[in-house]
């Protein structure tokens, strides 16, 4: 019995979670056949998902991470974003594809937008893997969608509770929250 089975309960197994990264990875292949690709991977939640993506990505891409964080460790953001590690080399002039695993609120894509943008990339997308709208604080427009969730504390596949539970091989949801 693996160590997170008495707490979290599944929400999107492993097979629909990997069947949709090979259809995103398809997809991003196509739309930037002939450019340089650059994916902005931010920490620590869109690890897992970038890694299985780059790989269904079929061009030679480029990765970059940026560590943003507003929920310090928490469940409830706490509406101020902070830049905790930023990117190796300037991204003037690249073509930029965000990787995030959730648009909850939308505040912290938001000051990313904004901050990325400032830096003058050919072109900026985003590509995340779920959307949580019934929470939305402001309005994203999302490239790349993996999958609309309900207003679930989601764990799993990157995403943490307390730090903990991104190791889980799926999207699962804590039981009894
Ligand atoms: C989580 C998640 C997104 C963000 C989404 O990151 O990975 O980056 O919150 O929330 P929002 O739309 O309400 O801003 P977190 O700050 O927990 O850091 P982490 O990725 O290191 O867990
Ligand atoms: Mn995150
Ligand atoms: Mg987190």
């Amino acid at each position: 019995m693996a160590f997170y089975e008495q707490e979290v309960g599944v929400l999107i197994p492993e097979d629909k979670l990997q069947a949709r990264v090979r259809e995103l990875g398809a997809q991003i292949t196509r739309d930037y056949a002939g450019k340089e690709l650059t994916f902005v991977c931010v920490l620590k939640g869109s690890t897992f998902f970038a890694m299985d993506l780059a790989r269904a990505v079929d061009l030679p891409l480029t990765m970059e991470f940026l560590g943003v964080s507003s929920y310090q460790g928490g469940t409830e953001t706490t509406g101020e974003v902070r830049i905790t590690t930023d990117v190796s080399k300037p991204m003037a002039g690249k073509h930029l594809l965000i990787i995030e695993d959730i648009i909850d609120t939308g505040l912290t894509m938001s000051f990313l937008l904004e901050n990325l943008r400032a830096r003058h990339p050919a072109s900026l997308k985003l590509c995340s893997l779920l959307e949580k709208p019934s929470r939305a604080r402001t309005k994203i427009d999302i490239d790349y969608k993996g999958f609309v969730i309900d207003d679930h504390f989601v764990v799993g596949y990157g995403l943490d509770y307390g730090e903990k539970l991104r190791n889980v091989p799926f999207i699962g949801v804590m039981k009894g929250k």
